[in-house]
């Protein structure tokens, strides 16, 4: 979890104006686990290209949603799911007025009944990293869907290492079977697995 990527968008110029309206929502209910914004325009960039819908696992206060939103083309409907109920009506709120964005009170699990998705990004639940079960990527994305999992530490070799151990969450998303995915490193202390459905 990217403990400061709340107050990793502070003085940066050019933000989508979403982008500002969830930062401030973040900072007024003291929320700093937004995505940083190496991921943000990360997944902003994959969002123009996933005509259809979008998911998210872990709201938070809506920073990652709103890098989503200002990404997506028009017609796109984005849906994102947050367990804690405070964090969740503070992002409806920036959402409100925006009928194409959805957010969701519950567990990420939730998305099952939502999908398929043509871009789908892990940030809260699903993504492996703790006791709970990891996404399964042949029932949540369509055909040629991406997947994104955020906030891995760059590890150069092969097994990547977390910690001094192999990660195996990264492990998982990188070496399944269902995925084509490699890992893409955003800062020297950041990285990204993004995996596209296999046929
Ligand atoms: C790293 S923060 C999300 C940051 C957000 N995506 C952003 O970019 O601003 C993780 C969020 O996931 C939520 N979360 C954790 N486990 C969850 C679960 N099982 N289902 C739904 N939300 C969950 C937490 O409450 C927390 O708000």
């Amino acid at each position: 979890m990217s403990e400061r990527g709340t107050d990793a968008h502070q003085d940066l110029p050019d933000l989508p104006p979403l982008v500002r309206r969830a930062l401030d929502a973040a900072r007024a209910h003291g929320f700093g686990h937004s995505c940083r914004p190496e991921q943000g325009r990360l997944i902003s960039a994959l969002a123009a290209g996933a005509a259809g819908r979008i998911g998210e696992t872990g709201t938070g206060c809506g920073v990652g949603l709103a890098w989503l939103a200002s990404g997506a083309a028009p017609g796109t409907r984005l849906v994102s799911v947050e367990r804690d109920p405070a964090r969740a009506a503070v992002a409806a709120e920036v959402f409100a007025g925006l009928p194409q964005v959805e957010v969701v009170r519950a567990d990420w699990t939730e998305l099952y009944r939502r999908g398929p998705f043509d871009l789908l990004v892990l940030d809260g639940g699903g993504q492996g990293k703790d006791a709970g079960p990891a996404a399964d990527p042949r029932r949540l994305l369509g055909p040629g869907g991406t997947l994104v999992v955020d906030d891995f530490t760059p590890s150069p070799g092969r097994p990547p290492l977390f910690r001094g151990r192999p990660d195996t969450a990264r492990l998982h998303w990188l070496d399944h079977p269902d995925l084509r995915a490699t890992e893409l490193v955003l800062a020297p202390d950041l990285c990204s697995v993004v995996g596209t459905l296999r046929p």
